[in-house]
């Protein structure tokens, strides 16, 4: 199912049709498009170049990792996410690797990464559903995780799927228009609070 975003004005494709579906299909994602998918994060910008994201990965055919994706999501979210081909982290280095510095934009950049590889995954007809829904301190202790490293969200990677699939309450929100504030409600110059003038009509 396509569900393209309802914009004032054009914009690309790639853009429009990103969604975050829950539905996905059983088709599992060939390694070499897995593979494309983590070299569009790579190319991310980063403060100083830091490139401070790193993704633990469990496809579906790795039964014991996959299991371990599933079990640190919050329920509402494994229900749905159990589906999907491949479950991922997306985990920030807080601290600069040079100096050790506190890295305030890691957050930031590993955001930048997930959306270059949702906008990759898009191009190559993926859809990508993040969440914040995980128990973050279990994601630690069952990956490992170091300290100086957060887990910042889960990714539910594969093909879009039946909606039909979903129970009702989710089909519901699957087929529900998707919604978006106004860019003038965001967009503002000169002082906060005032409206950007080319963001009115
Ligand atoms: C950081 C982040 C956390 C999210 N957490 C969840 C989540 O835990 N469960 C869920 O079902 N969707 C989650 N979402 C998906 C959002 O609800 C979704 O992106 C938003 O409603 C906009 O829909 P769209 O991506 O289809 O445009 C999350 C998205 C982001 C970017």
């Amino acid at each position: 199912m396509k569900k393209p975003a309802q914009s004032v004005l054009p914009g690309h494709d790639l853009i429009t049709e990103r969604w975050s579906p829950r539905a996905v299909a059983e088709k599992p994602v060939p390694q070499n498009v897995l593979r494309s998918l983590f070299e569009a994060a790579r190319w991310a910008p980063s403060c100083y170049n830091e490139q401070p994201w790193a993704y633990l990965v469990a496809a579906r055919e790795d039964k014991d990792s996959f299991e371990k994706m599933l079990s640190v999501l919050v329920e509402f979210n494994a229900n749905w996410a159990k589906g999907a081909p491949v479950l991922a982290i997306a985990a920030a280095e807080l601290a600069f690797a040079k100096n050790n510095a506190p890295n305030r934009n890691a957050q930031y950049d590993t955001g930048a990464a997930s959306a270059l590889l949702s906008v990759e995954a898009t191009a190559r007809g993926l859809a990508v559903h993040q969440m914040a829904g995980f128990d973050q301190e279990k994601a630690r202790q069952v990956f490992g995780i170091p300290a100086g490293w957060e887990p910042i969200a889960a990714l539910a990677i594969g093909y879009p799927g039946d909606p039909a699939s979903l129970p009702q309450p989710l089909k519901d929100r699957e087929l529900a228009p998707r919604t978006r504030k106004p860019i003038t409600e965001f967009v503002m110059a000169g002082h906060w609070g005032h409206t950007a003038s080319f963001a009115m009509k």
